[in-house]
């Protein structure tokens, strides 16, 4: 196995279910809502399963390869670009299900998760594979897996400040909240992309 391999599998399913609501009769609001709750949860799950386990893991290789800023730079865009999607899959739940402006935020949740999952296949998942060895690569897809399998319900949504994520993650700190249960140390301060 390999983690950048699952986290690809695991945008091409976010892909598919976006692609699903998309065709799905606006009147059929309980399958619409069943299979948005299903997405919502999952790219939250998603987005958490990545801080924890793989954006750490990212800079320190990064670091240990001298190309700390470069992979600085790509996480701190991550963090910031997690926090928007969080914040878009929020406002989806705010409208009601299948009407026009619930349609337009599922749209703009697409639209930010898919402009961040090009750029993460771009940049962090392209640098982990010339950075990290295959088996580096495979034990960290196990620990992946078994996150995303323990926290299959759901996890908390909760936004980070970028900067504090990278100083944290760079001294092997807790970074926020680390699936069910945990809520240590997480700052719910709302989005702060840098660029
Ligand atoms: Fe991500
Ligand atoms: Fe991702």
């Amino acid at each position: 196995m390999d983690i950048t391999e699952l986290i690809l599998d695991d945008h091409h399913e976010q892909r598919r279910l976006f692609a699903i609501l998309e065709q799905i009769d606006r009147s059929e609001t309980g399958v619409l809502e069943a299979i948005w709750s299903r997405l919502a949860r999952f790219l939250e799950l998603h987005a958490l399963a990545e801080e924890e386990i793989f954006y750490p893991a990212l800079l320190k290789v990064g670091v240990a390869a001298h190309r700390k800023s470069g992979v600085e730079d790509e996480t701190l865009d991550a963090i910031g670009d997690h926090n928007d999607i969080r914040d878009a899959v929020a406002a989806v739940g705010r409208h009601k299900v299948g009407s026009d402006d619930w349609f337009e935020a599922v749209a703009a949740a697409n639209l930010a998760n898919s402009d961040h999952m090009a750029e993460e296949e771009r940049e962090g998942l392209t640098d982990f594979r010339r950075l990290a060895a295959l088996s580096r690569r495979h034990q960290l897809a196990v620990e992946f897996a078994a996150f995303e399998a323990r926290n299959y319900a759901g996890v908390e949504s909760v936004d980070k400040d970028p900067e504090e994520y990278v100083r944290k993650a760079e001294r092997g700190l807790p970074t926020g909240n680390g699936g069910s249960g945990g809520s240590g140390g997480s700052l719910s301060i709302g989005p702060m992309k840098k660029n």
